[in-house]
C-alpha cells in the first residue's frame, strides 16, 4: 500500500485524529497511516483507556478505504491486522506470539498490543476503516490495571527503533492481496486454541474449550457437556489466570 505517513508529537486519540482529518479531506483515498508519541485520552476496547508512555511505544492509527469488503466479512480486517502485527513481532523476536480472539496479540500469555478498529458502512459493503494500534515497544513499568502487559524491550532486553517496527508493519503485504490466508492464519495462531480454559458470559462462569472462529469473527467454544457455544464481540470474556503465562518480565 502507498500509505501517507503522518507523525506528530501528542494527540487526545489517534482514532479520533484521523476522523476529524476524514471530514476534512473526505475526497482522497489513499491510506493514512498517523503516529504518535503521546496520546492524552488514548481509548482501548470499550470504555477502557489505553496506557502508554510518552515516547515509548508505537500508538497508531491506519485509514484505510477497503470497499470491496462486504460487511457481513468486516472481520477480515481483524484477521489481516492481527496476523499482520504477529508476523511483524516475529522478526524481532522468537517467542510464540498469538492472537488472542478477537483482536488483542499475546506472546505467551502476555498482551503486547491491542487493536481498536472503528468501520464506517454504506449499504452492505465497508467504506473506511479506521484502525488503531497499541504496540508496547520500549515502555518497562505498567502503571494501570491492564492485565498482563509486556513490551518488545521487556523480552529483548534491549530497546527497539519505534520507527522500524512501524515501517516493518507497514510493509507487510496487504488485506487485500490474499483474504482466505489470513483467515487461516488468524484461526492458527489463535490464543488457547483446543485448550481447554475458564470464559464468562452474562449468565456466570464456565469451562470451554476454544474450538474455531467463524468467518462472521464470532468465537466458537465447546462448553464440558459438549454443547457448541458462539459468541459475538463483548458477549463473552477469557479469565486468564497466571498458569496462562509464561514470559517472565
Ligand atoms: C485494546 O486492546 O483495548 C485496544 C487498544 C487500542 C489502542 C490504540 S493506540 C492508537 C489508537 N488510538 C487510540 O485511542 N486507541 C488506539
Amino acid at each position: 500500500m502507498n500509505w501517507k505517513i503522518i507523525h506528530i508529537d501528542e494527540t487526545d486519540s489517534t482514532n479520533r485524529w484521523l476522523r476529524e482529518r476524514l471530514k476534512q479531506t473526505a475526497d482522497s483515498c489513499q491510506p493514512v497511516a498517523v503516529w504518535a508519541d503521546y496520546q492524552t485520552a488514548g481509548r482501548g476496547c470499550g470504555t477502557n483507556t489505553w496506557e502508554s508512555e510518552r515516547g515509548k511505544n508505537l500508538t497508531f492509527s491506519l485509514l484505510i478505504y477497503p470497499t470491496e469488503v462486504p460487511a457481513n466479512r468486516q472481520f477480515a480486517i481483524s484477521e489481516w491486522v492481527s496476523v499482520a502485527l504477529c508476523e511483524t513481532l516475529e522478526h524481532y523476536i522468537y517467542n510464540k506470539v498469538e492472537i488472542k480472539w478477537p483482536n488483542d496479540i499475546y506472546v505467551e500469555g502476555k498482551k503486547i498490543a491491542g487493536i481498536l478498529i472503528e468501520n464506517t458502512l454504506q449499504g452492505d459493503h465497508i467504506k473506511e476503516s479506521i484502525i488503531g494500534i497499541g504496540l508496547n515497544v520500549n515502555q518497562q513499568e505498567f502503571l494501570s490495571d491492564a492485565p498482563n502487559p509486556v513490551s518488545l524491550c521487556q523480552i529483548l532486553g534491549h530497546e527497539v527503533d519505534r520507527e522500524e517496527v512501524l515501517q516493518h508493519f507497514l510493509r507487510q503485504k496487504t488485506m487485500f492481496s490474499d483474504v482466505e490466508n489470513n483467515f487461516f492464519h488468524y484461526r492458527k495462531r489463535l490464543f488457547l486454541r483446543w485448550k481447554k480454559a475458564t470464559y464468562q458470559d452474562k449468565d456466570g462462569r464456565f469451562k470451554a474449550t476454544l474450538k474455531d472462529v467463524e468467518p462472521d469473527g464470532r468465537l466458537l467454544l465447546l462448553d464440558e457437556e459438549g454443547r457448541e457455544r458462539r459468541y459475538a464481540f463483548k458477549e463473552v470474556q477469557f479469565i486468564i489466570d497466571n498458569s496462562l503465562t509464561n514470559v517472565k518480565v
